[in-house]
Order: C-alpha cells, then structure tokens, then sequence
C-alpha cells in the first residue's frame, strides 16, 4: 500500500478562528476514507487545503507523494474533485459544462460520461438552472467521476440524492476501489457512507478525535434488543447480566442494550417461553457516541 494522502499536523486558522488543528491523517491508495463530524468541524477547511485553494497555518499535507502546496497542478489534474456548495454555470446544459469540463482536463471517454448520466438517471439535455438541488449534485458527481481519476475528494457528495441514487453512489465507489483508486469522502451523516468506507476519522471541533477500520468499529457491536413473552417476566434474571444495559421489562417485552455477546441474556430469557426476538445492529454513530461519548457533538 502507497500513501494517497498524508498530512502531518495539519492547521487552519481563519484570523483567531479555528479552522482545524493538528491532522494527521493517512489514505492509501484502494482505500474509502469516511472524514465524518458535523457542520462547522473543519471537513471542507480540511478539504480546501489538500486541494491548496487555501493555505494551511502550519504543518503539511503529501498526495501521491507530492507536496499540495509547492506541486497543486499536478496534484488536481489526477483529482476528482465535488465541492461542498456546488456552483454551476447555470445557462448551460448539463452536457455542455460536461465537456467543458471535460476539456479542461484534456478530454474523457465520452462514453463513460454517458453510462454515468444513465446510470444517475440524469437528463444531460436540460439546462443547469431548470435542474432539482439533487439533480445538480449528479451533474457535480459524474463532473468528479469521469476522467477516473486516482482520487475522489467528495465534500458531502450524498446530500441531497435520494435512496436510490445514493445505493447508485455506493456501487461507483465499489468500483472506483475495486480499481485500486482512493476515495477521501467527507459527511456528516454517518449512516449515510459508513457502508462504503474502509476506515473513518471522527472531526469535532477542528480535531481529529477518532481514526478507525470499520470491521473494529462493527466488531464492538451494541447492539439493541428486544425479546416478547408469551406472558409477563419478572425483571430480575435480566437486571445484573454481563454488558446488558438499559433494561426495561414491561407488558412480557425485555428491552435492553448488549455489547458484546448475547448469550447471557438468551440463557436468562430461556426459562420463560419466548415468543420473539428482534435484534437491531447499532448505526456507527451509536457506536461512537458509546465509545468517546457524544456530549452535543453527535458525529
Ligand atoms: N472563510 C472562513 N472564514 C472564517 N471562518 C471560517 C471560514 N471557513 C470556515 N470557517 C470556520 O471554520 C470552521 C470549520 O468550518 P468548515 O471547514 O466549513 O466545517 P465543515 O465543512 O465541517 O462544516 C467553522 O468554525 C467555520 O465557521
Ligand atoms: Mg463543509
């Protein structure tokens, strides 16, 4: 594995505002980075400096090797780039600022840019300014897509597409690592890119409070359980089991949260006749939250 991107201690003030501070982070190439944390962390600051539209008050940021500072041009030209506040020229058709964009970069397989219109079931024939928020952002994405760059810095690319163009967005991204390209992808909906993402960063406030591969995250599962009676159950079998929380015994339902393994509570619930029992695997979030605690910063 080759590093995609790294950045070593990298800080962004604004004046005395605070930017972001301190980033070490690390992307290798076939790898789907989730830059996860809410509104006013610091994911577009960061995101704006790797792309060197802004300059960082100190430390550094490496992609494929190269300063982002000293050596930009070459960086973006092996860039797919889809801004956060997405500006389009608005008297063109999507086709035509397309192959403007196209040109830029020195041309692209045009037929690749008609797979992904399809495939985005988005008309390429209407005007921008005629186009849904949604469907702007499929000119935006398939604008980053199309050249197959070896990175894609997508700040919030989900916002705004419907179910279905997001479960569309997943298999690109499938494909786009399956290709042993990088995908760095900032959200602050977790539970909309944790599907796609081989590890996460947590920002809050400008720092990094979390890097983690997913399969660890999951592996730590809380998970929330519910188990119905065939008739009411008393709450002490169930109050001092190892990693059972949260319990609620009411009406013959048990209501709990377990980390870890089951088993305990399955035994205990098995001297009474069970009737169901639904178990619902916790979003990353929740998972988060459990581990570094959320205060009013929910990731
Ligand atoms: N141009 C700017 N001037 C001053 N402060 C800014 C500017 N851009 C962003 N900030 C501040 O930097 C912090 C991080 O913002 P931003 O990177 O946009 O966060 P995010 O993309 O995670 O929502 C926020 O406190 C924001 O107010
Ligand atoms: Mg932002």
């Amino acid at each position: 594995m080759r590093p995609v991107i790294h950045t070593e201690n990298l800080t962004k003030f604004y004046g005395k505002q605070r930017g972001v501070l301190d980033l070490d982070i690390l992307v290798e190439s076939g790898e789907v980075f989730g830059f996860l944390g809410p509104n006013g962390a610091g994911k577009t600051t960061t995101i704006r400096v790797l792309l060197d539209f802004i300059r960082p008050t100190r430390g550094r940021a490496v992609i494929f090797g190269l300063d982002a500072q000293e050596q930009s041009t070459e960086i973006r030209r092996r860039i797919g780039y889809l801004p956060g506040e997405l500006e389009l020229y608005e008297k063109l058709s999507g086709a035509e600022l397309l192959r403007y964009f196209a040109n830029l970069r020195g041309g692209v397989d045009w037929s690749y840019v008609e797979e992904l219109a399809e495939r985005f079931d988005c008309d390429l024939a209407k005007h921008i300014r005629s186009l849904s928020r949604g469907n702007k952002q499929k000119i935006g994405l398939i604008q980053a897509f199309m050249n197959k760059p070896e990175l894609l810095i997508l700040d919030e690319p989900t916002s705004g597409l419907d179910p279905l163009m997001q479960h569309e967005f997943a298999h690109l991204i499938g494909e786009v690592k399956s290709e042993g390209r990088a995908v760095f992808v900032s959200s602050h909906i977790m539970p909309e890119v944790e599907h796609i993402c081989d590890h996460v960063g947590i920002i809050r406030e400008g720092q990094l409070v979390a890097i983690e591969d997913i399969e660890t995250l999951k592996g730590r599962a809380i998970r929330r359980l519910e188990i119905h009676f065939s008739s009411s159950v008393p709450p002490e079998p169930f109050a001092n089991l190892p990693g059972v929380q949260d319990v609620l015994v009411a009406d013959g339902i048990l209501r709990c949260t377990v980390k870890g393994s089951l088993d305990a509570v399955i035994k205990a619930a098995a001297q009474f006749e069970v009737v169901n029992i639904i178990s619902q695997e916790p979003s990353l979030e929740e998972i988060f939250l459990a581990y570094y605690g959320g205060g009013d910063h929910a990731a």
